[in-house]
């Protein structure tokens, strides 16, 4: 696997002064699936708004595919990576949904049949097929998440960045997402995910950074982070269920074992039971 994204002591400063990210080292491998989480303005937004050079370091470097972002253009970027952002209300600018979707495949130079057929493919996936004549601007806010979401995967680029997919979803449309981003990752697209949807980037995450104040507090596998009680106050997390349980117990042998999910309980606590050790 190659590098598909490189950080190098990321500064970033807002014209009003914010100190937004203050001093980010992160690599990002081909193919990787990786969580952000943190608390609110800890510089999640700020840190991916970089990947495809929508900002520029105030000091550092960020490469993407190995190219410098200061030295290139953000539409030549945004063909390898595309960013699913948290408030897609200020990205649209067509009168159509259809259009919308359409737009970024007609700029890459898609013939016109694979953008007939692409289009309607992600607006039936994102039920939104029925609304391709409406304005973006009428469709509620859960909706027009999900046109973000079928605006980018339309155009199938290699890394995908989704910034609070999950927010303001119903449970049904929650599921199918979570669902398509596990079919992405299948394919083998980079995923970077920023979420404070703890359960997901357990069951389905391998590596998870923890923002905290324009810094990269933690940065590894979910098990070791979510049972580090120094991290967790710090970036002010949400334990999942099974985690949470499992520090109230303050059974030694479980803590030790880190169960996350509820079959890996479910085996410690076997372990215990016949008492030799039950492996997660
Ligand atoms: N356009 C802006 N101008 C000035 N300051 C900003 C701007 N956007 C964000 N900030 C500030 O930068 C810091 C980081 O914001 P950012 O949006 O990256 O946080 P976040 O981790 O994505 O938070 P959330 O979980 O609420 O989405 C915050 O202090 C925020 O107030
Ligand atoms: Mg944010």
């Amino acid at each position: 696997m190659g590098e598909a994204i490189e950080v190098r002591n990321l500064w970033y400063i807002y014209p009003n002064g914010v100190v937004a990210l203050k001093g980010i080292n992160l690599e990002i491998r081909l193919g990787e699936k990786v969580a952000i989480v943190g608390p609110n303005g800890a510089g999640k937004s700020t840190l991916i708004k970089h990947f495809n050079g929508l900002l520029k370091p105030t000091k550092g470097v960020v490469r993407v595919f190995g190219v410098d972002t200061r030295k290139t253009t953000v539409a030549t970027l945004a063909r390898r990576i595309g960013i699913v952002f948290q408030n897609p209300y200020h990205q649209f600018f067509s009168e159509k949904v259809w259009d919308e979707v359409a737009f970024a495949l007609k700029n890459f130079g898609f013939p016109e049949e694979t953008i007939r057929h692409r289009v309607t493919k992600v607006l039936r996936l994102f039920d939104l097929y029925d609304y391709a004549d409406r304005s973006p601007f009428t469709l509620s806010s859960g909706e027009m998440r999900r046109l973000a979401m079928a605006s980018i995967l339309a155009y199938d680029p290699d890394i995908i960045v989704f910034d609070e997919p999950t927010v303001g979803q119903d449970r049904f449309h929650k599921e199918k997402i979570r669902e398509y981003i596990k079919l992405l990752s299948s394919q083998g697209k980079t995923i970077i995910l920023v979420t404070h949807d703890i359960d997901f980037v357990v069951e389905e995450f391998d590596r998870l950074i923890v923002m905290s104040e324009g810094r990269i507090i933690a940065d590894g596998a979910p098990r070791e982070i979510l049972y580090n009680e120094e991290i967790l106050t710090k970036a002010s997390l949400i334990l999942p269920q099974i985690p949470r349980l499992v520090k109230y117990s303050e059974i030694p042998f479980l803590l030790k074992h880190k169960p996350l999910t509820e079959d890996e309980l479910l085996i410690a606590v076997l372990g215990i039971l016949r008492g030799d050790g039950g492996r997660c």
